[in-house]
């Protein structure tokens, strides 16, 4: 980290936003993507968008560019997308079906298990098993496929014990994908996780998802102290007594989050009228109006987990001004467009909903960018969550800092 932001990060106001710097500029941007993103565990694809065998969905990290594709034995692999050859991209589509990952360029051809098949004219000497395409490790979380860039990566485990049970019940390798959308948002991935951790700005800005997301602190938030109102707590015993794991769990530094919330009373889903988006449920959660599983897991995703419906939201850092949100839309391999569920309603409200998003994270950037901007405070009783992002992000900073120092001694 540069003197810079290791100085603005050990001087700042704790319950404040940030110096407009980490908002805005392309070394600390450059920062974020090593100390955080090249570094730890990232949310990729669901497993469900690879269906088939030689189904292979791309992924951008910052500088990296993974192709992520199902082999002849349905598992799931990583490579990175660079020819062993000369480094051509191999695969130039955002997703597609091949027999086997063909090189462009001189057709340098190779199983999809990343091992080389066939090279044309390499002379005697030339061993294809010393040019496989370079893996990227990979992990299966109950439907969840995550990948980490770093050569040696962190634990996944504790936070996979911690998430199974949750994930467990929802069945997501009985998903399948409905539905994506991905867009650029111009702004800083920073304020778009600030944005997401808190529903102040819900109720003048998402009229469609307040009609079943609640305008409860309590639901986007974390209270400081850990304690969970006898309201809420009466939800969670409900859900768990009917099967659903659903008490308030957080990881010690903070990074990820499970619990299952309720929604506005009445509603199970996130629809218009409150009623099912698919008729046919995705995963056996029993009880009806168990509500959202909420899920946070930083720097790459946060996740809905209803019992008709699942919903993944994966963000991706493009720039110290621009990141790119993808949306999947999860409903029952069996679930019939048409007859269980209507893409339309299935959609509306998200779709409305991370258009108002975008729309508000860009003023929020546009209003950081000038000059007379200054870190702000954020509300106790409705922000907590994004004080607990912030506070997060500048704790792993620092810690980066303090390994890169130790490691360069
Ligand atoms: S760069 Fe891929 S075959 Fe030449
Ligand atoms: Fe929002």
């Amino acid at each position: 980290m540069t003197a810079l932001a290791a100085d603005l990060l050990a001087h700042r106001q704790p319950g404040h936003s940030l110096e407009r710097a980490f908002y805005t500029d392309p070394g600390i941007f450059a920062q974020d993507l090593d100390a955080i993103f090249y570094r730890d565990w990232l949310f990729a694809i669901p497993a469900a968008q690879l269906q088939k065998p030689g189904d292979y969905a791309r992924v951008k990290i910052g500088a990296y560019d993974v192709i992520l594709v199902k082999g002849a034995d349905t598992r799931i692999r990583a490579f990175h997308n660079t020819c062993r050859h000369r480094g051509s991209i191999l695969c130039q589509a955002a997703q597609g079906r091949v027999a086997k990952l063909v090189c462009p360029y001189h057709q340098w051809t190779y199983d999809l298990d990343g091992s080389l098949l066939w090279a044309r004219d390499m002379g005697p000497s030339f061993d294809p098993r010393a040019h496989g395409l370079h893996p990227v490790h990979l992990r299966d979380l109950d439907g969840l496929i995550y990948i980490c860039l770093a050569d040696t990566p962190p634990d996944f485990d504790a936070f996979a014990a911690l998430a199974h049970p949750y994930l467990a019940i929802h069945d997501l390798h009985r998903a399948k994908v409905a539905h994506t959308t991905t867009s650029v948002e111009h702004g800083n991935w920073k304020l778009v996780w600030e944005n997401n951790r808190e529903c102040y700005h819900c109720s003048a800005n998402h009229p469609e998802l307040c009609a079943s997301f609640p305008l409860d602190p309590e639901v986007a938030g974390v209270s400081p102290d850990g304690s969970i109102s006898a309201r809420l707590q009466a939800h969670f015993d409900a859900c768990e007594a009917a099967g659903a794991p659903a008490q308030f769990r957080i990881d010690t530094n903070g990074q990820y989050r499970f619990a299952r919330m309720p929604l506005e009373v009445g509603a199970v889903s996130f629809t218009l009228d409150g009623q099912p988006a698919c008729r046919r449920p995705l995963g056996r959660v029993a009880k009806r109006e168990a509500g959202s599983l909420l899920k946070f897991h930083y720097p790459s995703g946060w996740h809905h987990f209803l019992p008709d419906i699942t919903m993944l939201f994966r963000l991706n850092p493009v720039s110290a001004t621009e990141t790119e949100l993808t949306t999947y839309w999860l409903v029952d391999r069996d679930a019939v467009e048409g007859v269980d569920y209507d893409l339309h309603r299935l959609t509306e409200v998200w779709i409305a909903t991370n258009d108002q998003d975008r729309e508000v994270v860009e003023n929020n950037q546009r209003g950081v960018n000038q000059p007379a901007y200054r870190p702000g405070p954020y509300s106790p009783d409705w922000e907590s969550g994004v004080s607990q992002f912030v506070d997060w992000y500048a704790d792993t900073m620092i810690r980066a800092q303090a390994q890169a120092r130790l490691a360069a001694e």
